[in-house]
């Protein structure tokens, strides 16, 4: 066993995600297994279909484990519920993961993870000043990096725009609810961007998300004035940053 594979999982609240990862590369070396994530989303089915998941990719459990979780993360300890049930406010994740598995584990909420894998493996100038990743998959998870160091726990998706917490609005999942054509997505989008810009002035914003291979359909339609990249990594920054959490923890 090598200390740089990490097996990293990424729990969203439509699909749990893993896949062996090395962290030198920052690239996944096996498939990306993917499990549809329970409609209850309690503490104990959520667990059971991780250990599912850990257990098909990695049936000797030999390797440390790092978990991207959709929740403000302080301790180990889950503080909001957003997307997924309620009675996760006050779980000790970290605890309850320890005990699933032998292996060392860390969580970490999952935009910050999804982030860390976009900032550690781009370039020394990319990293410099202030950048923002914003994930648009079920809701919006950001994370904030100055110098390349992480800000963990921002939620930017649950700032008012437009009179309700914007990833009502502009995430993936508002924009099939509300059957969105492209340009009219990437406007509202561009609209959401300028009003963080106004607030936080980054350098650059990086869209993550499964959304972000999509980045040419709605890009077009935002103002030019602000830098946006979508994530290299695509849908797989929020598995390799959960590994690489874990590693640099
Ligand atoms: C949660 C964030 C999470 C994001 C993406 C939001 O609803 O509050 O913590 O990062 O969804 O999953």
């Amino acid at each position: 066993m090598s200390e740089s594979v990490i097996l990293g999982i990424d729990v969203g609240a439509t699909g749990i995600k893993g896949a062996l990862v090395d962290i030198a590369r920052g690239e996944l070396i096996t498939e990306r297994t993917k499990l549809k994530t329970p409609d209850n989303k309690t503490p104990e089915t959520i667990l059971s279909s991780v250990v599912e998941l850990a257990n098909r990719i990695s049936p000797d459990r030999s390797y440390p484990i790092g978990l991207g979780f959709p929740s403000v993360i302080i301790d180990g300890v889950c503080m909001t519920a957003a997307n997924i049930d309620k009675s996760w406010i006050g779980q000790n994740l970290q605890s309850m993961m320890s005990d699933k598995f032998t292996s060392p584990v860390s969580v970490i909420n999952d935009a910050d993870a999804a982030g860390l894998a976009e900032i550690h493996y781009c370039s020394a100038a990319e990293k410099e000043g202030k950048v923002i990743f914003l994930t648009l998959g079920s809701g919006i998870g950001s994370s904030i990096f100055i110098d390349g160091k992480l800000v963990t726990n921002t939620e930017l998706g649950h700032i008012l725009f437009e009179g309700d917490i914007a990833e009502r609005s502009v995430s993936n999942s508002a924009r099939k609810r509300r059957d969105l054509s492209w340009e009219d997505f990437g406007r509202e989008l561009g609209e959401y961007l300028l009003y963080l810009n106004r607030l936080f002035y980054p350098k650059l914003f990086i869209l993550g998300g499964g959304i972000s291979k999509k980045h040419a359909l709605y890009a077009p339609y935002m103002d030019p004035s602000i830098a946006v990249r979508p994530a290299k990594k695509y849908n797989n920054s929020g598995i390799i940053g959960a590994a690489l959490a874990h590693h640099l923890a």
